[in-house]
């Protein structure tokens, strides 16, 4: 990592400058939460290090990557994107809890911006959709945008690394707007299509790493 470090560095902009770019966190683009640091505790973690391997890899299309809290999901979409931009891959990490919030930032700084945000995650080779369905009430922006947002991402065949807490069929619900409303079923049909679904178990690791995690 060192090494593409300073090789990206002439260019002018650090490795740890792209990756935070990308919206990786800095953990993260130090490889101090890459595939390396990731230690497997059950079959289960084994098996989604490797998804996520084959993910950074280009090889898997799309992963789905649900379970409980603490347990890795995050460490996973991220060491993928990290390993993707080392190699110089178009690719993006976004929180799904925070895309209303960007989206209404971008809307204030100017008409269209929002759209235009929602584009570059649609358009980005490879993304990592995190979190989906932790917030605890979905407005029908929220669902529509990630709608269009994933539906845009199927069409084009780019791959992309869902996580969530909830597996599919528990999603769902979560997503839509208002009762009666449909976006979060097909949200979830369009992921029940095309990415390979993996549930990752065991303890949170949050208490291990002591004081600072
Ligand atoms: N198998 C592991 N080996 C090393 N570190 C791990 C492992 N699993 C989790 N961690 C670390 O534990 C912390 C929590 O993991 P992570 O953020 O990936 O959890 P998560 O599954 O995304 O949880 P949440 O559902 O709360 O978002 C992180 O600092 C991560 O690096
Ligand atoms: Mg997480």
């Amino acid at each position: 990592l060192r090494q593409a470090e300073r090789a990206s560095a002439q260019n002018g902009e650090t490795l740890a400058d792209r990756m935070r770019r990308a919206g990786v966190l800095f953990e993260f683009a130090t490889g101090a939460e890459s595939f390396e640091t990731f230690r497997p505790q059950n079959e289960s973690q084994r098996a989604a290090l490797q998804l996520a391997r084959g993910f950074a890899d280009g090889g898997a299309s799309s992963l789905f990557i649900h379970g409980p809290a603490g347990v890795g999901k995050s460490h996973l979409a991220a060491g993928a994107i990290a390993r993707l931009i080392e190699r110089g891959e178009n690719a993006r990490f976004l929180s799904a809890r925070r895309l209303p919030l960007e989206l209404r930032q971008a809307m204030e700084d100017g008409i269209g911006r929002d759209l235009a945000r929602l584009d570059e995650y649609a358009n980005v080779r490879f993304l990592a959709l995190d979190d989906l369905g932790t917030a605890e009430k979905s407005t029908a922006f929220t669902a529509e945008s990630l709608l269009s947002l994933i539906d845009a991402r199927v069409q084009g065949r780019r791959p992309t690394f869902f996580t969530s807490n909830f597996p599919l069929r528990d999603l769902a619900p979560r997503l839509c707007g208002s009762p009666g409303e449909l976006s979060g079923l097909l949200v979830c049909d369009r992921i029940r299509e095309i990415a390979r679904v993996a549930k990752l178990e065991g303890e949170s690791f949050r208490g291990r790493k002591g004081a600072t995690a």
